[in-house]
């Protein structure tokens, strides 16, 4: 079926539904201390049961009706997204959709083999993002809990460049006496190849990561030492809102990228819409409620209905967590954020 494409519906601040991220599972391989931590998701933890999660064929019709809402962009996300079965089938089914023109994913990468990586291409994901925080085993087995060796990481995406992925992505989060060691390393890694690095400041998302802000460094703080050494220039936007702030080395070794998220907030242009795992919707990283769709979903609403009520929740939307973050914080107290495991980064 076709939909009408032309349709876009914006926010009470102006802002259409450009990107849907959907966390397509909560669970994770990797532990890491900011946005896991074992003493909370441990073995009692509580994840999503199968009949909560939406079904693969449901969270394609839910991006169906984003779609006819004016989204272009669908990032697959987590938890680790890779751990979701039959993940091919909902990209290929997603890459379908009518006025759907990118699909992207974030994966730590420990599933990235040869072969997963050709059918992730071969399904129709057009971009790929892997999170590493440090090269060295030491800091990257602190982080992600589970012993789990940066070397596989690289070789993950060694293998989805094998596979055809170019201008990779690589995230890495940093945190002050934690991981800002690694910071030119990862830089020396990943110059001279196609694929970018970028750093990014430590967020207060969700309520187990002990988040303060002494932790967070700049980004411009990173820039100056990244710049003794390798002298940069800025890039201009890919896009209009593009959350990451571009930066290419003079002597033409490639291009980074910082995300300012705490320093320099990007609300102004935020047309990002996030769908959890068990279908709700929210309108910010840092939301505190969903706007549920796997009711209406599963009672039989047609998609004109869905429509509907996604149009209302996107026309009443207010947020501008970053920008309003101390005032913001003591006015959620109370109402737990979600966890980015939950929505997905
Ligand atoms: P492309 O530009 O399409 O490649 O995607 P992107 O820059 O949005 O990349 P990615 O999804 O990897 O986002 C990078 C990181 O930026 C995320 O993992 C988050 O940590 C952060 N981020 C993304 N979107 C938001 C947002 O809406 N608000 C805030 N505060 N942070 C965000
Ligand atoms: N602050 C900043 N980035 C985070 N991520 C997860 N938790 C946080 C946080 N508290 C990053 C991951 C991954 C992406 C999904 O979000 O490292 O790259
Ligand atoms: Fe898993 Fe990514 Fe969270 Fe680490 S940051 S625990 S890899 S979802
Ligand atoms: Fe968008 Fe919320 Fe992030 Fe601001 S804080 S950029 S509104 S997701």
């Amino acid at each position: 079926m076709r939909v009408d494409t032309a349709h876009s519906v914006t926010d009470t601040r102006n802002r259409p539904i450009r990107d849907l991220r959907i966390s397509v599972t909560d669970r994770c391989n990797f532990r890491c201390t900011y946005c896991m931590p074992r003493e909370v998701f441990g073995p009692g933890y509580a994840f999503v049961s199968r009949d909560q999660l939406l079904t693969l064929e449901e969270i394609a019709r839910i991006t169906k009706v984003f779609a006819m809402a004016g989204m272009r962009k669908v990032r697959i996300t987590g938890g680790e997204p890779m751990i979701r079965r039959n993940l091919e089938h909902l990209i290929a089914m997603i890459a379908a959709i009518d006025g759907v023109e990118d699909i992207s994913m974030t994966t730590n990468g420990s599933m990235l083999s040869a072969g997963r990586a050709r059918e992730l291409k071969r399904a129709g994901l057009k971009r790929l993002t892997v999170s590493l925080d440090a090269l060295d085993d030491e800091t990257f087995k602190r982080i992600n809990d589970v012993d789990y060796p940066p070397s596989r990481v690289l070789d993950g995406i060694e293998n989805a460049r094998a596979a055809g992925f170019v201008g990779i992505k690589v995230n890495a989060v940093v945190r002050r006496n934690f991981n800002e060691h690694a910071v030119l390393p990862l830089v020396e890694q990943f110059r001279h190849t196609d694929c970018i690095v970028r750093f990014i400041e430590f967020m207060d998302v969700g309520e187990t990561n002990g988040w303060n802000l002494e932790d967070v460094i700049p980004a411009r703080e990173l820039v100056r030492q990244i710049q003794a050494r390798y002298p940069m220039e800025p890039v201009s936007p890919n896009y209009q809102g593009e959350v990451a702030k571009r930066w290419r080395y003079r002597d033409g070794a490639g291009e980074i990228g910082f995300i300012t998220s705490v320093t320099e907030s990007f609300c102004g242009g935020c047309s990002r819409a996030r769908l959890s795992a068990v279908g709700q919707v929210y309108t910010c990283l840092f939301g505190t409620e969903g706007h549920d769709l796997r009711a209406p979903l599963r009672s039989g609403a047609s998609d004109a209905q869905l429509l509907r009520q996604l149009t209302q929740v996107w026309q009443g939307r207010t947020d501008r967590y970053s920008e309003l973050r101390s005032q913001y914080s003591q006015a959620v107290q109370g109402r737990p954020k979600v966890e980015m495991s939950h929505i997905g980064g």
